[in-house]
């Protein structure tokens, strides 16, 4: 029972020790009251406990971060998700010196920034580790969330407490903020764990017969995504603040100002971040992290440059999912020579067939590596790839490891060359077709030409349909899809994605039952159905990013469902494409970031009868949910406008990207379609011609005023 004594005089020990044991006391009675349906005290009795511990909370607030460890329930089999009120986006790629040159170059001539001026930017290291934002509301930590898909992350808050309560915490994220701090603050960072923390947790995996992990980041994830928030609390986790998502107040007006603000406020921040003027100032800067990088004790894959004025990077804005004033260089991959003892052919979701070389497995970059991408017939002639051959690949971090070169001088007397099959490997042998290019010229790719009928494309597809980006069915993995495919009670099968969502009917209605097979049990059987029900709501864009159209990826996904709205819509234009209409195709490629590939690859989709009455049917399961158009609210929403003369406020790039981002098409020339032009000092022809139509013509400040 609590003491009663005023918290004020406790020892922190004292506090931690009674706030322990009240914790413990109160967990114990929330069980037996909720669960149980069995109280053992009466609700005053309740209340006056919570009131010592609040008490208790409020003089020792570090208490309260470890609060719902101890008080927290027993793991909940899955974690909740988070809605991230700022998406966590990624970011670009410079692969090499030069394109870090150009991207300086890019971002000055999109400011309209004179060449030889200096530009801050911000140079610090890419750790390799996983993304997290932690929400602090009323500076108290309210929780945390992993980068999930970048708009919804999974609530890790009781592991991110266990491991900030932990007796040897290594985490360093502060349980609330000084006063200084705005009311609402997310701050983002990585988790990554040390080195020499990896090796001895994978030591102590091996000795425990436990999961040993493939490198750092793997098992960072692995430690954190824990159900059980004790494992988590165990793994010497750390934590790296570089970025936030929404503050209600800014601690400063820079990069570098809020990354110091945020060390200021408690927060680990990296020590080898520095403000550069210059793309040789970034270069020398990135030079000294690549030496530091050997003895630095956790794993970098490169350096990120920002640009350090905040009010530069909000005009810079954002392309598809990451920021134009950041880019990640990348460090050079790794190499290492071993032996191409086999190529074996796998075919993927839209037929093409990938020779994969079978490795003598070898660790590079701290991944054991056995298979390795050979891409094409094409690159094997290029490279001379025998059976037999030492051969050196390359890995660079997420990327397939690759096959660079053959090492000539050690080819042994007996290497075999690779006959590169004719018929597709799959039971039906259909023959292999190498298509044309749009230029005429023979492809590289060769393609099974059994389309629907390939098992192997049909198993690609539906992994594709279930997988974590499109349909993300827990519980229908590869090795589900491969057993239900071929499932030896034909009324169980699945073939094709509607038939998932027959199953469970199916399933009831058959004698030989799911959870009778091996490696099911009635659990894990009523756990996958409710996985299934689950999707049967879907979003347009995961729905057009799951039927696996070629270069249709989340992206591009996302830019039709939106300019579609609904599924009729976008059906009814996908077919008018596939008859050749000149106005759909033109329609869709007015749209952001699409062009032929993407259109001629919707025409492909949709001329095949199969493939649309497997869509349709596979429609007919699901309520699919129309696109959110959030541009709506803007005043140019859906309206084409058209920039002409010099602007005086903004580069044309900016202007171009500041209407599309607000929902607005921008054309090259006015027509009748025309709804807008903008004119600035010296328009000619445009203006004409809109005076001549009549569209609505405005200045500049015009625009600005209606946008702002
Ligand atoms: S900034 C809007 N800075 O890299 C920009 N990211 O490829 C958001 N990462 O998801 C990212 N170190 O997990 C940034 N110093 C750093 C980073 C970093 C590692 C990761 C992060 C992000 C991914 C993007």
């Amino acid at each position: 029972m609590p003491t009663g004594r005023d918290p004020g005089p406790l020892t922190p020990l004292e506090a931690q020790a009674e706030h322990a044991t009240l914790a413990s006391e109160i967990a114990g009675h929330d069980r037996r009251y909720h669960q149980d349906d069995a109280p053992t005290i009466s609700d005053a009795e309740y209340d006056a406990l919570r009131r010592r511990l609040e008490a208790l909370e409020a003089a020792f607030p570090h208490l309260k971060a470890a609060a719902s460890v101890s008080v927290g329930a027993a793991p909940s089999g899955k974690f909740a998700k988070v809605r991230h009120k700022v998406p966590m986006l990624s970011l670009g790629n410079a692969m090499n010196e030069a394109e870090a040159r150009d991207f300086v170059a890019r971002v000055k001539r999109f400011l309209d920034w004179p060449a030889e001026k200096p530009l801050a930017i911000t140079a610090e290291p890419k750790i390799d580790g996983l993304s997290l934002s932690l929400r602090y509301e009323s500076r108290a930590l309210a929780y945390a969330a992993t980068r999930g898909d970048g708009a919804e992350g999974e609530d890790v808050t009781p592991n991110i407490r266990a491991l900030m309560a932990a007796p040897d915490a290594t985490i360093g994220i502060p349980a609330t903020l000084p006063a200084d701090a705005p009311d609402i603050a997310e701050i983002r960072g990585e988790v990554y764990l040390g080195h020499r923390d990896f090796a001895a947790l994978n030591a102590k995996q091996a000795e425990t017969g436990g999961k040993i992990f493939a490198n750092p980041r793997n098992a960072a994830a692995g430690s954190l995504r824990q159900l059980d928030a004790r494992i988590t609390a165990s793994r010497p986790l750390r934590f790296f603040a570089y970025g936030w998502g929404e503050m209600a107040g800014m601690p400063a007006n820079t990069q570098f100002g809020m990354v110091e603000a945020f060390r200021a406020w408690g927060f680990p921040t990296n020590p080898l971040m520095a403000r550069c003027e210059s793309a040789d100032d970034l270069l020398a800067h990135y030079r000294l992290i690549e030496r530091e990088r050997p003895t630095i004790g956790y794993d970098l894959d490169g350096v990120v440059y920002k640009v350090d004025e905040l009010a530069l990077q909000a005009r810079l804005g954002f392309v598809a999912r990451a920021p134009r004033w950041a880019i990640a260089h990348k460090f050079p991959a790794e190499k290492a020579v071993t032996r191409l003892n086999a190529i074996e052919i796998q075919v993927g979701r839209t037929g093409a067939l990938t020779p994969v070389a079978k490795l003598e497995p070898i660790t590079v970059g701290g991944v054991v590596v056995s298979n390795a991408t050979l891409h094409n017939a094409d690159e094997i002639a290029r490279l001379d790839a025998r059976i037999g051959d030492f051969v050196v690949i390359q890995r660079a971090g997420d990327v397939i490891p690759q096959v660079v070169e053959v090492v000539q001088d050690r080819r042994p007397a007996g290497s075999v060359r690779f006959e590169f099959p004719t018929l597709c490997p799959c039971a039906l042998k259909t023959p292999v077709i190498r298509e044309a290019t749009s230029g005429g010229a023979e492809g590289a790719v060769r393609r099974c030409s059994g389309e629907f009928a390939c098992p192997h494309q049909r198993i690609e597809h539906l992994k594709h349909f279930a997988s974590r980006r499109a349909f993300d069915i827990e519980g229908l993995g590869e090795k589900q899809i491969a057993f239900f495919y071929d499932c030896p009670v034909e009324a169980l099968r699945i073939r094709e994605p509607a038939e998932i969502f027959t199953l469970q009917r199916r399933n009831e209605a058959s004698i030989q039952k799911i959870e009778n097979f091996e490696g099911f049990g009635k659990t894990s059987v009523a756990k996958l159905f409710a996985a299934i029900e689950e999707r049967r709501r879907i979003s347009l864009e995961r729905f057009i990013f799951a039927l696996g159209i070629r270069h249709v990826g989340e992206t591009t996904a996302k830019v039709l469902a939106r300019a579609a709205g609904e599924w009729p819509a976008f059906e009814a234009q996908a077919k008018r494409i596939a008859a050749a209409d000149a106005e759909a195709i033109a329609d869709m490629q007015a749209l952001d970031q699409i062009g032929d590939a993407v259109t001629e690859a919707v025409a492909e989709f949709f001329t095949r009868a199969e493939a649309v009455a497997m869509v349709d049917r596979l429609a007919g399961e699901l309520t699919i949910i129309p696109a959110e158009k959030p541009a709506a609210e803007s005043p140019v929403a859906g309206k084409t406008v058209v920039f002409t003369g010099s602007l005086e406020k903004m580069t044309r790039d900016e202007a171009k990207a500041r209407a599309e981002s607000l929902g607005a098409k921008v054309a090259g020339s006015v027509s009748k379609k025309t709804d807008l032009v903008i004119a600035g000092p010296g328009a000619g022809s445009k203006l004409e011609k809109a005076t001549e139509l009549g569209v609505k013509v405005i200045t500049e400040d015009e625009w600005l005023a209606l946008i702002a």
